[in-house]
């Protein structure tokens, strides 16, 4: 007998999938062609008042990836690690502007935006991670931006090379770790914890 597909139950999992990722096989590609097929997810994404101001630039060439990575700055928890070494850096990273000629404020627009582009690259088998921790200014000289754009947050992808397990929260220590084996722990709360 056919199931109906259960699609909470898929979308639960690519959720749970879909955890910040900070080591890559940097050597590995990724297409433009996936880059903006990711972008399209976020288009069609939700967005106050539909203003739709976010843009996106795409960046996959090696020497443009270079020029991004010295403005973001990783995983503050891990005090004795100064981010993915040479050769584990992303390949790709999707930076998100706000286009101040179509609005002055960006609400939560670029979050969901985010949000829509990391799952749809667990689902190409790509990972990343959000960073919000930006050297802003540099970036935009780096980049050469026009003053409409508002560098909002940046979205580091490639192929994971580093296992993420997610356990609960335990005396309410939220901060994530790395055990002997190199495995990334990200504690998250109960639901019982969550729901008021
Ligand atoms: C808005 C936002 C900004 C973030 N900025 C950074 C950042 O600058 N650097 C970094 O290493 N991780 C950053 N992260 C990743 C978080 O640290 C990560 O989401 C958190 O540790 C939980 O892990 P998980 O994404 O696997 O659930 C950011 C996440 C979000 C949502």
């Amino acid at each position: 007998m056919l199931h109906a597909i259960n699609y909470y139950m898929i979308l639960k999992e690519i959720v749970r999938k879909t955890r910040s990722y900070r080591r890559f096989y940097q050597e590995k590609q990724i297409s433009t062609e996936d880059l903006a097929q990711l972008v399209d997810l976020a288009r069609l994404s939700a967005s106050g008042t539909n203003r739709q101001a976010l843009k996106f630039m795409i960046i996959n060439e090696e020497e443009k990836c270079e020029t991004v990575f010295p403005s973001t700055a990783w995983a503050g928890y891990i005090k004795e690690w100064d981010g993915p070494a040479e050769g584990e850096r992303p390949s790709a990273y999707i930076v998100i502007l706000g286009d101040k000629e179509i609005s002055n404020s960006f609400g939560v627009d670029h979050g969901i935006a985010a949000q829509s582009i990391m799952l749809g690259a667990s689902e190409k088998g790509f990972g990343g991670c959000m960073i919000a921790s930006l050297k802003k200014e540099k970036l935009r000289d780096d980049l050469k931006l026009p003053g409409r754009y508002e560098i909002l947050l940046v979205l580091a992808l490639g192929y994971p090379r580093e296992k993420v397990v997610i356990d609960r929260v335990e005396n309410n220590d939220i901060k994530y770790w790395r055990d002997d084996n190199d495995i990334h722990h990200v504690p998250k709360r109960d639901l019982d914890e969550l729901i008021l």
